[in-house]
């Protein structure tokens, strides 16, 4: 078959050509029993191959037709040994590759900022997770990849560890030295995990990063609907063969996912790999030559920073994604969320994210000058609105949270008797729960981590500013539930 192919999505649409009558789920019928003001919004043709595992249309637990066929291109497409299409995401993704490789009290070695899924499947592989601390820019206030030298060193005290997970590229577009990470473990015998949220395209153009497949990885997470142009939840989990086993995580994924798989999401995954695989090249060229251009005139803008090539400078990044505009606006004396307000109650723009320093505006081949001129433009009015002259005080100092110190293991917290305490008098407890900005979604707390009084200020700071603190049970962010202490009896 050929990458121009594309057997699941074609197969649907054949099916629902030749209009079968429908005594099966989903109980719509092709929209016919649908809210009419929802089916006509939606359309017809979406609505037509929104369907079901009948056996003509092939099933993702079990692959034997039209899905195995579009796996396999996807494989092809990728570099890997086999493909498995998530339909719950990467998070489901990642959970898979962690869970295919840990069973409770083995080792994983984790970069400390990792999203809130690989904690998820810590808890519930109950895996031992093995900090490596990520490096931090104190000029902009994020964090980073993980150094060759913090890889060995994890290895070198841990080498029963069951796997190495490595975020690349990061949420910023940051990317580690994977091919060498991936020798050294490889030396270990220890299989390489790689959260390629983010990454889906570097795969598809020479002037990226290598992508986890070209690095050597074993298995590589990798969000198709984020950037690669599928459907919101849509996911590939690409393996490569040697240090785990296909069918473990087949069935692992197939554990994790549900029954009702959406055939909508499949079918975009189809297409969504023949243009990356037949055009991609192109298209992501477009997307690079757009976002240089919009660096450089952010450049130019006073009081902002969107980093470039000099980032490389330093120890943890390896090489950078040039599609991602990390835009510091710290220098106007406003923290990213104001930045990502103003631009949305002035200009309809709405950016990836914002933290307490940074906006961050990524581009595809979505695209095009026009966006990025109404950008420039707007970007120039937020300077001239809130740069002052370049004095001091306009000078955040970059605060970022501490790692905290790990009691117990995170499982064994999860499932510890909990006691709910006021949050702002919880320093020195056991936390029970996660907190985390989202997005990233990197925990600040973890079950099992002491909480510091740094990180409860880093909290705080996020709750003032209005940026979107969430994990805990209590939703108005007063109370958290810790391990329970007992006093001893008299
Ligand atoms: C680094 C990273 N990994 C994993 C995920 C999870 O991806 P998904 O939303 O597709 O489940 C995200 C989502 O934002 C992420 O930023």
């Amino acid at each position: 078959m050929s990458q121009y192919e594309t057997p699941l999505f074609t197969g649907l649409v054949q099916h629902a050509k030749s209009n079968p009558i429908q005594f099966h789920i989903p109980g719509h019928k092709k929209g016919a029993g649908m809210d009419p003001e929802f089916r006509n919004f939606i359309g017809e043709n979406a609505l037509s191959i929104d369907l079901i595992n009948i056996a003509p249309l092939d099933d993702l637990h079990s692959p034997k037709g039209m899905i195995k066929e579009a796996q396999k291109l996807a494989a092809e497409a990728f570099g890997a040994d086999h493909t498995f299409f998530s339909v719950q995401g990467t998070s489901g993704a990642i959970m898979t590759m962690i869970m295919s490789v840990c069973g409770p009290g083995d080792k994983i070695i984790v970069p400390r900022n990792v999203h809130k899924s690989v904690m998820s499947a810590i808890v519930f592989s109950g895996a031992t997770p093995i900090f490596i601390h990520p490096e931090i820019d104190p000029n902009l206030g994020i964090s980073h990849g993980i150094t060759i030298e913090s890889v060995e060193k994890a290895l070198e005290i841990h080498p029963d560890a069951k796997g190495l997970l490595v975020i690349n590229p990061t949420y910023f577009g940051i990317t580690a030295d994977l091919k060498k990470i991936v020798e050294i473990a490889h030396s270990y015998e220890v299989p390489v995990l790689v959260d390629e949220a983010h990454g889906v395209h570097i795969h598809f153009h020479e002037g990226l990063p290598y992508s986890a497949m070209e690095a050597g990885a074993d298995m590589a997470a990798t969000s198709v609907h984020k950037l690669g142009g599928s459907l919101t939840q849509s996911s590939v989990l690409n393996v490569r063969e040697g240090l785990v086993s296909p069918q473990r995580v087949q069935s692992i994924i197939s554990m994790l996912t549900t029954t009702s798989t959406s055939y909508l999401l499949l079918a975009s995954l189809d297409a969504a790999r023949k243009r990356l695989a037949t055009e991609g090249r192109d298209l992501i060229g477009a997307a690079i030559t757009l976002a240089e251009t919009i660096r450089q005139e952010v450049n130019e803008i006073p009081h902002l920073l969107c980093p470039g090539k000099e980032i490389l400078e330093s120890d943890a990044v390896f090489d950078y994604d040039p599609t991602k505009l990390i835009i510091s606006v710290k220098d106007l004396g406003i923290n990213g969320y104001e930045a990502e307000k103003w631009l949305r109650n002035e200009y309809q723009i709405e950016v990836e994210l914002s933290d307490l320093y940074n906006i961050l505006c990524i581009v595809t081949p979505g695209d095009t000058e026009v966006e990025a001129a109404i950008l420039i433009e707007a970007l120039k009015k937020l300077s001239e609105q809130f740069g002052k002259a370049d004095d001091e005080a306009n000078h955040h100092h970059v605060i970022l949270p501490d790692i905290p110190l790990l009691a117990m293991s995170p499982r064994d917290a999860f499932y510890s008797e909990t006691e709910i305490i006021p949050l702002n008098e919880s320093a020195g407890r056991i936390s029970a729960e996660f907190i985390m900005v989202y997005p990233p979604g990197i925990p600040i707390f973890i079950p099992g981590e002491i909480i510091t009084e740094e990180n409860l200020l880093y909290i705080r700071k996020n709750i003032e500013v209005g940026l979107p603190v969430q994990g805990l049970e209590d939703e108005t962010l007063k109370t958290i539930r810790v391990i329970k202490e007992f006093e001893a009896i008299r």
